[in-house]
């Protein structure tokens, strides 16, 4: 990948530990098969943007639609991280010194967070989730997004006590694991100086910035009517490349799977179910089907004659039939290229799959115009 992206951009183009998302050599794989430089490349449900950020690595112009903000913090810095470490270094020196303001707020965090975070480590994490201005202020975004790579992982390679980095899992269920390992003590970091390590390897072969391309945050069935989506398809001449794999109907809870992380971006600290009405899409079969077809409605609206539509999709019935039937409704003058393929190797179901489950996995379709 390395070759066809460029070093710096390889350094970046993985942040984001996340949920079912793309492998990277898929990503490459399609967009140098569908597209040449220049063209516009959308994904209408970005995850952590590896589609839009990758066919910018690779000359192209990408736009991602992510509900998430985790997803859309990802996606905001791999396509336009903070230029100078040095102002992320700053911000970080910022937030260690604030930390000792938050003493009292620390203290009184659940046993979850007593047992997960050594209290400076707590002390800094409630500064920054506090103060840094992730929305608005690039260095603010790429320093909060370094601590997301951390925030949760095996002792000593984050900040917290042992814990899986792709997901959280639940307060009660991790307190009782750690009790029942005689692991109730969270290990001593120092956040500030684990994280400028980080910060530092991250920018060691350089930085990048792709102005054209576009993380947009929200549900893209708003999204994708807002003038600022518009405005991007008319100035790239329309969509060449719709690649895109919508959310797996009640499969996966992008919400509660990334509860801590969304905890650090101003939500709840526990997995409340359904605290977020983007949720609702993942158990109602309806909704579901509302937002496939309006979505892919709106792509299509969006696209050249000559796009061509490359979707992955969950393999289990409903979820399958609905984005089959809503890509027919919206793609009436594009054909199948070659049989539905079923992915071999790493794909997405594998990757967060506990092991438990038989979940038959996943399905690709291309569609080209007929
Ligand atoms: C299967 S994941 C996509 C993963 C992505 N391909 C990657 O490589 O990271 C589906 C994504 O759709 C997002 N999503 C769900 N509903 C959405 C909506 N209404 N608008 C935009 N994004 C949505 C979820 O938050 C989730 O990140």
């Amino acid at each position: 990948m390395e070759a066809v992206i460029g070093r710096a951009q390889s350094r970046w183009a993985r942040v984001g530990p996340y949920y079912a998302m793309f492998p990277m050599d898929y990503v490459g794989e399609v967009i140098g098969a569908h597209t040449s430089p220049g063209d516009a490349v959308l994904d209408p449900f970005a995850g952590r943007f590896s589609a839009p950020a990758v066919a910018s690595y690779m000359g192209r112009i990408g736009c991602g639609v992510e509900i998430s903000p985790l997803g859309w913090l990802y996606g905001k810095i791999k396509l336009a991280p903070a230029q100078r470490s040095g102002d992320v270094l700053r911000r970080l020196r910022d937030m260690r010194d604030a930390a000792s303001g938050y003493k009292s707020e620390a203290a009184h965090l659940d046993e979850f967070f007593q047992m997960c975070y050594c209290k400076d480590v707590r002390r800094f994490l409630l500064a920054c989730r506090d103060l840094l201005k992730w929305k608005k202020s690039t260095v603010d975004a790429t320093l909060m997004a370094a601590i997301m790579v951390v925030l949760h992982h095996g002792i000593g390679r984050g900040l917290s006590n042992q814990m899986r980095q792709a997901k959280a899992m639940a307060p009660r269920y991790s307190v009782n694991w750690w009790k029942s390992r005689g692991m109730e003590k969270p290990p001593q970091v120092d956040a500030a100086k684990f994280l400028s390590d980080r910060i530092n390897r991250r920018y060691k072969h350089g930085v990048f910035c792709y102005k054209e391309s576009k993380a947009l945050l929200g549900d893209s069935c708003k999204v994708l009517a807002s003038t600022e989506a518009e405005t991007w398809q008319k100035t790239n001449g329309g969509v060449k490349l719709l690649f895109t794999s919508p959310p797996y109907w009640s499969l996966v809870n992008y919400f509660k799977d990334q509860w801590l992380r969304l905890w650090m971006l101003g939500c709840a600290p526990s997995p409340a179910v359904r605290a977020h009405a983007y949720e609702k899409g993942f158990y109602s079969k309806d909704e579901y089907r509302r937002l496939i077809e309006t979505v892919f409605d709106r792509c299509a609206q969006m696209m050249r004659k000559d796009g061509v539509v490359v979707v992955r999709m969950d393999a289990r019935q409903f979820t399958r039939q609905t984005v089959l039937g809503a890509l027919d409704k919206s793609f009436p003058g594009h054909k199948k290229a070659g049989k539905l393929a079923v992915t071999k190797g790493r794909t997405q179901t594998v990757l967060f799959n506990n092991g438990g489950a038989k979940i038959p996995g996943e399905r690709d379709i291309v569609l080209v115009p007929a």
